[in-house]
């Protein structure tokens, strides 16, 4: 079975337009996201432009404030204290990575953590570790919304975890062990990380390193989650995305697989919109 990110993506979409509208009505604005973005990356430049446009076509309001790679740490702190302020602001973003010689943590550290749709503040992450979240981490969100979609049990099943990094890995672990999973997180120090994932009933892949992991990895029937997204060259110079998981080996093999592109990614920007909205409402 395909775990169609997008298709649940659209269907989450669709509510949240509907409870956008239900916003404005009872509060007379729309919810509000700041997106800063600092520097040229062309790559963070598509990032912003697609989360401006999923903004719109749910009824967010999106400003964006663009800052010269030499911006300094000081300036964009000021920026962030703006919008901390701005009553019209309901989610603060700082796009991700920022150019050499600024410190980001610092900066996501500033963002109140009520207007943080990341759920990258360590009060925000805290709050997911006691079993009162606010603002859930966008990719690990939008895992378990596709599995509550394709109705896939997690009580009591053991759930593998590759990568432990504080945006994906480590809140992926803390959902999945919040909903009755027994949870294994792998790293890169993990010996023999085959025999690991082996073990998992669902297995969501999150190293970051293309086509890491094919059909040897996984026990027949195994859910499996490719977070991983790559950009590779192909010898006609052309390119193809792949994932973290050698997808081509796993027809008839696992139970059920998130493809990429479809799966994940479209699910990563509509929890920061679903956060954005939570939050907004939170405000009222
Ligand atoms: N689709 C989406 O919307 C979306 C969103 C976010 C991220 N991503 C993608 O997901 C992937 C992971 O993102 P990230 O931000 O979590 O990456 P990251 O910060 O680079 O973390 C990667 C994690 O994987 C572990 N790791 C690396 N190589 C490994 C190996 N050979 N065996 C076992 N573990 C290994 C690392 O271990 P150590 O801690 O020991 O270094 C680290 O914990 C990337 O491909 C990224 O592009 C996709």
């Amino acid at each position: 079975m395909i775990l169609d990110g997008k298709l649940v993506a659209k269907v989450r979409r669709d509510q949240l337009a509907q409870r956008c509208e239900a916003f404005k009505k009872k509060s007379g604005r729309r919810p509000g996201l700041a997106v800063i973005l600092v520097g040229e990356d062309p790559a963070s430049q598509v990032y912003v432009r697609n989360k401006i446009a999923a903004c719109n076509e749910v009824g967010i309001s999106s400003v964006e404030r663009r800052l010269s790679a030499s911006a300094t740490q000081e300036k964009i702190a000021d920026e962030i204290r703006a919008l901390n302020e701005d009553k019209n602001i309901d989610g603060i973003l700082l796009q991700l990575p920022l150019p050499k010689g600024l410190k980001a943590e610092p900066l996501t550290e500033m963002i109140r953590p009520d207007k943080d749709p990341d759920g990258l503040t360590m009060d925000n992450l805290g709050r997911l570790f006691v079993g009162r979240p606010r603002a859930i981490s966008c990719t690990p969100f939008g895992v378990m919304k596709i599995l509550e979609h394709y109705q896939i049990p997690l009580e009591g099943r053991h759930a593998v975890v590759v990568g432990r990094s504080q945006i994906v890995g480590k809140p992926m672990a803390q959902l999945l062990l919040a909903a009755n999973c027994t949870v294994t997180i792998c790293h890169s120090k993990s010996h023999d990380l085959e025999s690991l994932t082996l073990l998992g009933d669902i297995v969501v892949v999150a190293a970051g390193r293309p086509e890491l992991l094919g059909k040897s990895a996984f026990k027949k029937d195994a859910v499996v989650i490719d977070v991983g997204i790559h950009r590779l060259s192909k010898d006609d110079g052309t390119t193809k995305l792949v994932g973290d998981v050698r997808a081509q080996e796993l027809d008839g093999w696992v139970k059920a697989i998130t493809p990429v592109p479809g799966g994940v990614g479209p699910m990563t920007i509509t929890m920061l919109l679903e956060n954005t909205l939570n939050l907004a409402e939170a405000h009222l």
